[in-house]
């Protein structure tokens, strides 16, 4: 039995996250299981997987974790198949697993674009294609992790903008076709999230943290529960007629702070 102490009851709910190992999308998988859900997280590292199931395990439910590549249709279907036969069938799919680093298109190779590419927006087509036979419907919640990036054009994130705009048109496209089986679809776009790996690369020093931080609108950074919340709700009743959205959760920023962000970024590219 679940040691709850949410706002919202997922108790007897399966809640699959592609990429819950870690930084925002772990936080996300805390936040189902202190709801009570039953929770399956996927990624790469089974060093990860192991780390994350046991300490989600400590907030009591069921987890069960899934070393895969998003990358590998096959063994994201696998781990999607295995998690509905053990958990029940999957009541809230989460995609979140990404890849990022800065870098100009000039200092890219095609094959860095592709595999930032194959890891956000194919992997994200994988999760969803695979997940949807194994989804509870009607009343099942789909939810992209996708970014500001998908909006707003950035510098040393060619890869990055284009993988995630195309997220959020997985999303739209998805809520269109799965609406009448009561399956919704929804992009959530953090903004800067303190201690996440994201921002580790982006704004790797002090410095450029202060730009960024400067550049949103409310002052200060996100943390891994605000995402996590807003994604309590939108897998919810509480959201049972948003379906296609695009939901910002960053204090403001995607407004006009990431052209801020870049420059800070370039700053820190630039230092000697
Ligand atoms: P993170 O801790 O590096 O999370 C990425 C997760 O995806 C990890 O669990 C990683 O585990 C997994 N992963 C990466 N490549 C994978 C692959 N090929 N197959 C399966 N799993 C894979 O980064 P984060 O900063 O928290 O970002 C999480 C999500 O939030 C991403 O979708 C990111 O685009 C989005 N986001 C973050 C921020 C931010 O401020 N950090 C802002 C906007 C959007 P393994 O290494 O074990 O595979
Ligand atoms: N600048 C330019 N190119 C880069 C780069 C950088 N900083 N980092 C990686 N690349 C290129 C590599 O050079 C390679 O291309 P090449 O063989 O033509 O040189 C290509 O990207 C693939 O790199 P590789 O390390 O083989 O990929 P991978 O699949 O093992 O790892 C990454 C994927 C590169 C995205 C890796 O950073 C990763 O695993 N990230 C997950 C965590 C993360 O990014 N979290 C933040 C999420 S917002």
């Amino acid at each position: 039995m679940s040691t709850s102490s949410s706002a919202f009851d997922y108790r007897g709910k399966t809640v699959f996250i592609a990429g819950g190992t870690s930084g925002i999308n772990f936080g996300i998988a805390q936040g189902f299981a202190r709801a009570g859900a039953r929770l399956a997280v996927l990624s790469r590292s089974q060093d990860k997987v192991d780390a994350a199931v046991a300490s989600l395990k400590e907030l009591g439910g069921e987890v069960r974790g899934y070393a895969a590549d998003v990358r590998d249709y096959e063994a994201v279907e696998t781990a999607l198949k295995a998690a509905a036969a053990e958990l029940g069938l999957i009541d809230v799919l989460i995609s979140g697993a990404a890849g990022n680093f800065p870098a100009p298109a000039l200092g890219m190779s095609a094959k860095g674009f592709k595999t930032v590419i194959d890891i956000d927006l194919l992997g994200s087509f994988h999760v969803l294609r695979a997940g949807y036979a194994l989804l509870n419907k009607p009343g099942a919640a789909v939810i992209n992790i996708s970014a500001p990036q998908a909006y707003n054009a950035m510098e040393f994130q060619m890869h990055v903008c284009a993988a995630k705009a195309g997220v959020d048109m997985l999303t739209r496209v998805a809520a269109i076709e799965w609406g009448a089986a009561g399956v919704r679809v929804n992009s959530v776009v953090p903004g800067p999230i303190a201690n996440t790996e994201g921002m580790r690369r982006l704004a790797p020093t002090p410095e450029t943290e202060a730009l960024v931080r400067g550049s949103v609108p409310m002052g200060c950074f996100g943390e891994v529960e605000d995402i996590a919340n807003c994604c309590l709700w939108l897998a919810s009743p509480m959201a049972r007629y948003v379906s296609g959205a695009v939901i910002p959760v960053d204090g403001g920023w995607s407004l006009g702070g990431t052209s801020i962000t870049a420059g800070g970024m370039k700053q820190a590219l630039l230092a000697p």
